[in-house]
């Protein structure tokens, strides 16, 4: 028996080449692997958010009022309409403004479990860590679920006219 020579052997088509030469064209991406990939994409782009939007807000200084003692301004009702909440900073620490059903609250934004900066998360309509999956209850700061060991400390907040004001304890 002969071994086969280089040119005994024929390149063989890669298969869509084949489909092509054949007149079929390759089958269409399935709707569930598109599917799948939108979910993907979703949920690292929703991630990423949760990450950098409190520390963008945190970032951006609000207005301070001058004569309120430290009374920090956070935003009008519109900039936080129902359902949501920003991150501001309150001097050097950050603070979780959220507009819930029960009104507007504030809490230190500065997770109970390991000092991450936590987020309001649309979606579950939760304070969200993002570090360890901590959820928070927007109306009272309590544990949901996660790894955190006690609630998130409260902020004295004012509404005045439209604008809502941070108050310092002893403010
Ligand atoms: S630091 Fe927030 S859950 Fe761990």
């Amino acid at each position: 028996m002969e071994p086969p020579t280089i040119g005994s052997m024929e390149p063989q088509p890669a298969p869509d080449a084949a489909a092509r030469s054949s007149g079929r064209e390759a089958p269409p991406s399935p709707p569930r692997r598109r599917f799948l990939r939108f979910l993907v994409g979703f949920s690292a782009a929703s991630t990423l958010g949760m990450i950098i939007a409190p520390i963008v807000g945190f970032l951006i200084p609000p207005r301070t009022q001058g004569s309120g003692g430290g009374r920090v301004v956070a935003g009008t009702l519109e900039d936080i309409p129902a359902n949501t909440g920003k991150v501001v900073a309150m001097g050097s620490a950050p603070v979780i403004v959220v507009n819930t059903e029960a009104g507007v609250k504030a809490y230190s934004a500065v997770c109970t479990h390991l000092g991450c900066i936590v987020g309001f998360d649309t979606t579950v309509r939760h304070i969200v860590c993002p570090c360890h999956d901590g959820h928070f209850n927007p109306a009272s700061g309590a544990v949901l679920s996660g790894p955190p060991p006690a609630p998130l400390p409260p902020i004295a907040v004012a509404l005045e006219d439209d604008e809502i004001v941070l108050v310092p304890s002893g403010g």
